[in-house]
């Protein structure tokens, strides 16, 4: 290893230290699930403090996004995830999480199913937030930044989504899998 990536790497170690100190000191002390607003909270607050900044991503196996764990214990779980251009979630529900999340970079665009009609769609900037329960369902879409970065808190961590998609017949279908599986839009 040379001296230069060994520096680097220093540099790496000392930076995730930095934040997981960091985090750790705004996540809620008590031992329940967060709320949906808790979660929205820590989010926003990660991002405000700019403790994102710097993490290294890792590809997904199919290149379509990038992704880091920020911070996890037993009742929740933070992400930062990337988005490029066509990126997208498809429609999803979070099994049983409560989730909140705060854009850390760019702009993504949101979904919403609506009956009879066409999906709803908001722009959200930086320093935007959401916090929702188990019964929220969306969608998730790049809109502008090179990447556009966004941190995600889950809790309990998430163990399962569903994924709603049209099966052959036309006919909505929620497909249940795994939290840490990719979610796409077909
Ligand atoms: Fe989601």
């Amino acid at each position: 290893m040379g001296v230069q990536s060994a520096r680097r790497e220093e540099e790496i170690v000392h930076h995730l230290h930095l934040v997981e100190g960091g985090i750790a000191g705004f996540v809620p002390a008590h031992s329940r699930v967060l709320t949906p607003t808790e979660c929205e909270e820590l989010a926003a607050q990660v991002v405000r403090d700019g403790l994102w900044d710097g993490v290294e991503l890792t590809p997904t196996e199919s290149q379509t996004r990038a992704y880091a764990l920020l911070y996890e214990d037993e009742r929740m779980e933070m992400w930062l995830l990337s988005w490029l251009p066509n990126h997208s979630t498809g429609f999803h529900d979070h099994g049983e999480s409560n989730v909140g999340f705060c854009v850390a970079q760019g702009t993504l665009v949101e979904q919403q199913l609506r009956f009879a009609g066409a999906p709803g769609a908001t722009t959200m900037a930086v320093g935007d937030t959401r916090a929702a329960g188990s019964d929220y369902i969306h969608c998730l879409e790049w809109e502008t930044g090179t990447p556009a970065l966004s941190v995600h808190v889950y809790s309990p961590p998430l163990a399962v989504v569903g994924q709603y998609r049209y099966d052959e017949s036309g006919t909505l279908r929620r497909a249940r899998q795994a939290g840490r599986d990719e979610l796409t839009k077909d």
